[in-house]
């Protein structure tokens, strides 16, 4: 991918002021994804550091299953859902965190093989919450960490102090 594809990509990353509440400037994917061109340069992104050395792609809920689907894809291995509480059938570990607004809680099915190497994808780094939760959820499944990797990292929030090396295609 060039730096001008990539520069695209991320021209389409809309900022929405006071959105879900006031003061949080929210990032909207949507038009990247919508974008074929932007889609596949920053697939290609988020798998670059990490080629041939993950089995699966773990997704978090809800944005980061847009990207971890495509991932998966392109990379040529499944894709794993974490999901937020209470909507798996069948969730074998459970992780509650702080978010950047709000609490949450996540979980994980016992469907991968322990040892597994999974690459952790998700939309945003923001205070690195999230991920943090994501990457006790795999360690607790025995699965293996190949890597962490974000669309973006709002890095005036110090989310990677929080969750440790990230591979992060954009930062603002
Ligand atoms: C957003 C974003 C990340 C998380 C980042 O998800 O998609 O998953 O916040 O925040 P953190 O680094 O402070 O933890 P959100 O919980 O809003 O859910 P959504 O993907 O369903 O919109």
């Amino acid at each position: 991918m060039t730096s001008e594809a990539l520069a695209h990509a991320e021209s389409l990353i809309a900022g929405i002021p006071d959105f879900p509440q006031p003061g949080v400037l929210f990032r909207d994917i949507s038009p990247l994804l919508a974008d074929a061109q932007a889609l596949r340069t920053v697939v290609d992104a988020v798998i670059e550091p990490f080629a041939g050395q993950f089995d699966v792609v773990a997704g978090i809920e809800a944005r980061g299953f847009m990207l971890a689907g495509a991932v998966a894809i392109a990379a040529g291995v499944g894709m794993a859902p974490i999901r937020k509480a209470g909507k798996l059938p069948r969730p074998a570990a459970s992780v509650s965190y702080a978010l950047e607004y709000g609490t949450a809680e996540i979980e994980m099915s016992d469907d991968l093989e322990a040892g597994t190497r999974v690459l952790l994808v998700d939309d945003i780094l923001a205070t690195g919450g999230t991920l943090r939760a994501g990457q006790h959820l795999l360690d607790e499944l025995g699965l293996q960490l190949a890597g962490t990797a974000v669309l973006m990292e709002l890095v005036e929030l110090q989310g990677r102090a929080v969750c440790g090396p990230v591979h992060s295609v954009f930062r603002v």
